[in-house]
């Protein structure tokens, strides 16, 4: 049967597609910005149907309906990554938290750990050839649609066709919804001022023809703005936002001097603004991997003078460092720091940067301290740990022994806090 036949059999709406979900079922969702909402919407109103189906999410963007407390009754969240929506019902006992390197969530589908009974997705309108792209999130979401028994998408003008390992054949989606539905936009955020003295900072590391990987937020966007005279720089990344497209059309970001996927920005999905959906929008450039290729330490690592920009939220004296909870509360996840933070250690001419306010809760406490809260994780190991930005100055760890590595420490603290730090220093470990 041609793609064309198959594709009209196969279209239904919202409400039908959900009905093929039963009690007890495994759903995984389409990840982040490429979240899809008009399907999981439908699903939410026909929860009556069901009980007890397990959503797996990792960075929700939408409203996550699926977890609130008048829903508990039906569905259970899994989460791989707390975010805005999800945090709270995990606080609250409704929801659980699957601990997971983002490079190893595709193998917890395919090799069945955690077998896939359903995926919702968004992609693409078919090409010529029946092919649809996964647009913006291919990440997890290829894998699960590739290893589940009935896949559910969201066909849509609006989902970007990008490049790479990015598509997935008509003949392989089970239910299709035509609609007119846009990837979830995330606006730029407000930079400080001291996330630019950060940004300053953190770009004396970057040199010209350097790869990079920047994560999320304020810390990484404030980076942007001070890489315009840097020449050649290239991109291997799980995702980036708008900024980059800026120095794309600068000219600074070429990939030219990539010794790996030369001339190519390799990534595994996108949240950023309608700007950035219309750069990634058939463009060569662009290469898509899903996750477990791009933060694959080893192939991280293949790309030489790799350079890892990521944030944390609390580094004790010897480097370890909690980047996804507040004591008991997970705030995040591991998502990909660590992933990038080894790759970077092998790569040639390689370096990681964590990069942080030196002080949370309105200038109250400090994020460098002498020994992690309680209950705090650790998603970077002191062995992985290299540079350590703050707004006060660059730490560099690598090397160094406990005692160099708490001074370096202590010099990028709030100065407020750095006589108590060097006191509870000695007391703990008798210097
Ligand atoms: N104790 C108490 N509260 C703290 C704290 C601490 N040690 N550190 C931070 N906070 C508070 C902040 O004050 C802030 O609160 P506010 O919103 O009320 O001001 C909040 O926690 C968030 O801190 P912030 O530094 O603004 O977080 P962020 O949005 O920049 O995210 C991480 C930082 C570390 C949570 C985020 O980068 C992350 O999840 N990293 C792990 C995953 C990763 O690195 N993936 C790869 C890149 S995509």
């Amino acid at each position: 049967m041609q793609w064309e036949e198959l594709y009209k059999e196969r279209l239904t709406t919202a409400q039908k597609a959900v009905t093929h979900i039963k009690s007890g079922d495994r759903v995984v969702v389409g990840h982040a910005s490429g979240s899809p909402e008009v399907v999981l919407k439908a699903m939410v109103e026909n929860k009556d149907a069901y009980e007890n189906v397990e959503i797996v999410h990792m960075v929700a963007m939408g409203p996550s309906e699926y977890c609130l407390p008048e829903n508990s009754a039906h569905f259970v969240h899994n989460s791989l990554f707390a975010g805005g929506t999800s945090r709270k019902a995990i606080h609250e006992g409704r929801a659980c938290f699957t601990a997971s390197h983002f490079s190893q969530i595709p193998r917890l589908f395919t090799e069945k750990i955690l077998p896939v009974d359903v995926t919702l997705c968004m992609v693409s309108t078919p090409d010529e050839h029946g092919y649809c792209s996964f647009g913006i999130s291919v990440d997890y979401t290829k894998p699960a649609a590739e290893s589940s028994k009935i896949v559910i998408a969201e066909v849509t003008p609006h989902m970007p066709r990008t490049l790479g390992d990015a598509f997935i054949h008509v003949s392989k989606i089970d239910h299709i919804i035509e609609c007119d539905s846009k990837p979830i936009v995330l606006n730029p955020p407000k930079i400080s001022e001291t996330d630019e003295k950060i940004g300053g900072y953190s770009a004396e590391l970057i040199e010209d023809g350097a790869c990079l990987q920047l994560g999320i937020g304020a810390v990484p966007d404030s980076i942007l703005g001070f890489l315009k005279d840097k020449k050649d720089l290239g991109i291997h990344t799980e995702m980036f936002s708008d900024g980059v497209v800026d120095l794309v059309n600068e000219g600074v970001i070429t990939c030219g001097r990539k010794n790996f996927h030369t001339n190519k920005m390799v990534a595994t999905f996108f949240m950023g603004t309608e700007k950035l959906y219309r750069f990634v929008h058939n463009n060569p450039i662009v290469e898509m991997f899903t996750v477990d290729y791009t933060n694959n330490p080893a192939i991280i690592a293949r790309n030489d003078k790799m350079v890892s920009v990521n944030s944390t939220l609390q580094i004790d004296l010897t480097g370890q460092a909690c980047s996804e909870s507040i004591g008991h509360k997970q705030f995040s996840g591991t998502g990909g720091q660590a992933d990038f933070i080894r790759g970077a250690a092998w790569s040639k001419g390689g370096r990681s940067i964590l990069a942080f306010h030196s002080t949370a809760a309105k200038g109250t406490l400090s994020r460098i301290v002498p020994c992690l809260d309680e209950g705090a994780i650790v998603t970077t190991t002191r062995t992985d740990i290299h540079f350590v930005v703050t707004e006060y100055g660059i730490a560099d760890l690598r090397g160094k022994s406990v005692p160099q590595r708490a001074k370096e420490l202590i010099n990028i603290a709030h100065p407020d806090f750095r006589a108590d730090l060097k006191k509870d220093f000695a007391r703990i470990y008798n210097q």
